[in-house]
């Protein structure tokens, strides 16, 4: 370590790199072997959720603010929350004689029906009966037990994080045409990172493939593309905790602790022929660097920073995932 580094803990985040053709880089596809996808893709469906669904971000759920709704797996949820900040979620269809209710209004906590002004608590009432719903601070989730078709379980199956406070959080929603599996078989094939993305990264090399349900994580080292001669190196992992969650963790490097985790949550019924999947994609950046203090409290100008560079990659992804879906469904996906 230089003086310099050891004096003020500062390691320069940027590396130069030397422009290079995209043409020239290494092939990936051999290493990127569909059975290796598929292997994964597989265990991971096989893993638990509890019926556990992501519908939003936890801050597009205000206390005193409007309802929130969104369609899981063909059903209407909607969710509020009540004056002291508690979160409550039901069906989204009014018991009287069915409105939406994620356009009714809370008042005093309660959500008022705005066809005949039946007022719901979040309790049983008249047959609306209310969902299992739970806030992990980043993020709100829904249980829907016939949706999932599992064994209920008390929480979702939460990705680690870094520490709440030390961090900067944004969470970007996109939606495909596509079933879940399509965006996480998307998050299981890191290989495509530099040839499909050049603008984003560079030097993508899967240091470690999984190798099946006891070491079920992918690492790889990738830089991260900020100008076309600077790039932040860094080692991810990618690991599928739950069938519809594929979290990445930045191991070393710049950033190191923070994490990006994609959840696809099914946003038509089983036997829709047309499938549609809400990517919700949330970023917890970390850094151990003085500057990042100042960058928390700037959170609410780097957020959409932070969703338009994800919506640029997701542009890309989505289209990745409804080509998948589209030769499955057709009967023409390779192997
Ligand atoms: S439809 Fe909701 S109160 Fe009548
Ligand atoms: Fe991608």
């Amino acid at each position: 370590m230089s003086d310099r580094t050891d004096r003020a803990g500062w390691t320069p985040p940027l590396r130069r790199r030397r422009r290079s053709r995209w043409a020239a880089q290494t092939p990936t596809w051999r290493e990127a072997r569909p059975a290796l996808i598929a292997d994964a893709l597989k265990r991971a469906s096989a893993r638990p959720s509890g019926n556990w669904f992501v519908v939003g971000a936890s801050r597009d759920v205000r206390a005193g603010g409007p309802p929130y709704g969104r369609t899981v797996g063909g059903v209407e949820v909607v969710v509020w929350r009540s004056d002291a900040g508690e979160l409550r979620a039901g069906p989204g269809t009014c018991p009287h004689l069915g409105a939406p209710l994620r356009d009714s209004r809370v008042v005093c906590g309660e959500l008022v029906c705005h066809w005949h002004g039946l007022a719901l608590d979040g309790g049983p009432f008249a047959g609306w009966d209310p969902y299992p719903v739970h806030d992990d601070g980043v993020l709100v989730w829904v249980r829907l037990d016939p949706v999932g078709g599992e064994e209920p379980s008390e929480r979702p199956f939460v990705p680690v994080r870094p520490v709440a406070g030390s961090a900067v959080d944004a969470v970007f929603t996109a939606v495909g045409r596509c079933e879940p599996q399509d965006v996480v078989a998307n998050r299981l094939d890191p290989w495509h990172g530099s040839w499909f993305h050049p603008y984003s990264f560079v030097d993508l090399t899967v240091a470690r493939p999984p190798r099946g349900e006891e070491d079920d994580v992918f690492v790889v080292d990738v830089s991260f593309r900020v100008t076309d001669r600077l790039v932040v190196p860094v080692r991810a992992e990618f690991t599928a905790p739950e069938p519809r969650t594929v979290v990445m963790h930045i191991t070393e490097g710049e950033g190191a602790t923070s994490v990006v985790e994609t959840h696809a949550t099914p946003l038509t019924g089983e036997a829709d022929e047309r499938p549609r999947t809400a990517v919700i994609e949330a970023v917890v950046a970390a850094s151990d660097r003085r500057g990042f203090a100042l960058a928390r409290a700037a959170a609410p100008a780097l957020r959409p920073l932070m969703r338009r560079t994800a919506a640029r990659l997701w542009r890309d992804d989505l289209a990745y995932a409804e080509r998948r879906w589209r030769l499955r469904s057709t009967g023409r996906f390779p192997g």
